[in-house]
């Protein structure tokens, strides 16, 4: 049985999160979505929050398991006995950061690879941090979000549409 993790900030998920995670459940049979915990960051949303948002979007396909890991992506891939990483591209400029990351990873742990998979047309311009900022300012993020997600900000930030 196939398994990759899909690691990240995911504050919040959006729309190209779950294209990436949908693409990638065609060529890995489970995929663990795990959610960074960065302690010198603060996130608009706390991690338990971004795990139950993700726990909502998923819980009724078992073959997406929801966790959090602190430290080195490589050694929580050690623990899980993962070896592969999926990861989604969505222009050129994301490239430098993800190659420096995956050849970092490979160095610290060259049981795994890192996969990645370009996000769909509809969604490469999307990132957590643009929605966040539409949001915080009175846009309108629909179609680029989940509705739970969409609601979440909205609670947070109030005013969003
Ligand atoms: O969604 P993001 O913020 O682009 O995800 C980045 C993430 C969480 C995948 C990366 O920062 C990471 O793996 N953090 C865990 C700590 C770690 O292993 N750092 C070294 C990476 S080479």
């Amino acid at each position: 049985m196939s398994l990759a993790v899909y690691p990240g900030s995911f504050d919040p998920i959006t729309n190209g999160h779950l294209d990436i995670v949908q693409r990638a459940l065609k060529a890995f049979d489970r995929i663990i979505i795990a959610v960074a915990v960065n302690p010198g960051k603060e996130g608009l949303f706390s991690v338990p929050e971004r795990v139950s948002l993700l726990h909502d979007l998923y819980a009724e396909d078992d073959r997406v398991e929801i966790d959090s890991f602190s430290g080195l992506l490589v050694n929580y891939l050690r623990k899980r006995n993962a070896a592969a990483v999926v990861r989604g591209l969505r222009a050129v400029s994301d490239f430098e950061y993800e190659f420096q990351m995956a050849n970092m990873n490979r160095k610290l742990y060259g049981k795994a690879e890192t996969f990645f998979l370009m996000t769909g047309n509809d969604y490469f311009y999307v990132s957590s941090s643009l929605v966040k900022e539409v949001s915080k300012l009175g846009g309108c993020v629909t179609g680029l979000v989940p509705e739970s997600v969409r609601q979440a900000l909205e609670d947070k930030l109030g005013g969003v549409k």
